[in-house]
């Protein structure tokens, strides 16, 4: 696999771009956004830095999608961030919007790809640009779970004070209230989450990890996280494309898993050439199976959202 598009060059879409290129794992990243100027400005910027970080990969920044055209895995950014004063279906209008364009360009120009939504609100997205490129629901998937873990392991690592990298952190169901924190299967340098805090501490990790994002928007003031996020996205293209067999948590098509049939949730996936290779049923507890079931259903209902929008 060679070629990866980035839609949207914002934040979230560029940083995403510059980790992509700077792993050196495909031969081409394009970046397009509708702001002419920007995407090809930000491409030479980084384009410049392949010397000094001796990689590769060349980033073309366009505002035309014939550029796109035969991309192995395309990663929609593209929409707007809530704005004071817009309420949750008017962010919910624009977006649908935005991401039924950009698909439409997708489906044209590259017909084979895999696409990986990050747009929020992102069930709903995910679930829209499913339904309008009519791809197979496999190549079709979204970026919540992997963000959610890895700020889950964040503060499990800065409460307990071990090292980051042995601290193993799962979250499932989606962002926010839908977030399902997995304590049972954490670890904390080999040893169960459980066992080295207490209820009430996880509990405290948990909320923070579901506020992560607007806890990083209070101290912004403009602007969302997207170092983080772009980590997350750019793992699940980089899983795509080296084929390694990496699982991870995405949001993904249930089909009967863990008892769950026709919504997108956020599962741990195994990831490759086929975009969801597989969804790996994870052993949970009577809790944590049934708080996974209610954010289905909850998933499910915002869904129906899309379809008022008129
Ligand atoms: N086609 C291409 N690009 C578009 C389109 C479109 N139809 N509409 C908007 N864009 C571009 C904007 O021009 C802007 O450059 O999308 C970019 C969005 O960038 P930011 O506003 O910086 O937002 P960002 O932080 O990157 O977040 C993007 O990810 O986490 C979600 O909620 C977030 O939905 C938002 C998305």
């Amino acid at each position: 696999m060679s070629k990866v598009t980035v839609v949207g060059a914002g934040k979230y879409g560029s940083t995403t771009v510059q980790r992509i290129a700077e792993w050196d794992i495909v031969d081409e990243v394009v970046m397009t956004d509708i702001v002419e100027g920007l995407p090809q400005g930000l491409a030479l910027d980084m384009n410049q830095s392949r010397p000094l970080l001796g990689y590769r990969t060349l980033v073309k920044g366009t505002n035309a999608y014939a550029d796109t055209a035969g991309s192995d895995v395309v990663v929609i950014t593209a929409g707007l961030p809530r704005k004071p004063g817009m309420s949750r279906m008017d962010l919910l209008g624009v977006n649908a919007g935005i991401v039924t364009a950009v698909t439409e360009e997708i489906v044209k120009h590259s017909p084979e790809a895999i696409i990986v939504v990050v747009t929020n609100p992102l069930d709903q997205m995910t679930t829209l640009a499913a339904q309008v490129s009519g791809f197979p629901k496999n190549r079709v998937l979204g970026q919540a779970g992997m963000l959610d873990s890895a700020r889950f392991a964040h503060f499990i690592s800065e409460v307990t004070g071990v090292d980051i990298l042995k601290v193993h952190a799962v979250t499932l169901g989606s962002h926010g209230d839908t977030m399902v924190p997995v304590p049972s299967l954490c670890t904390v340098d080999d040893k169960p989450l459980t066992d080295v805090l207490s209820a009430e501490a996880i509990e405290g990790i948990v909320d923070r990890t579901r506020n992560g994002g607007g806890e990083i928007v209070a101290y912004l003031k403009t602007g969302s996280a997207y170092y983080a996020p772009s980590a997350a996205a750019a793992s699940m293209v980089k899983a795509i494309v080296t084929q390694a067999g990496t699982t991870m948590p995405v949001c993904a098509w249930m089909d009967g898993e863990y008892g769950i049939k026709g919504v997108y949730l956020g599962v741990v996936a195994k990831l490759g050439a086929r975009g969801v290779d597989e969804i790996v049923e994870l052993d949970l507890t009577a809790d944590e199976l049934s708080s996974l079931q209610e954010a289905a259903v909850a998933v499910a209902q915002k869904v129906t959202d899309l379809d008022n929008l008129g």
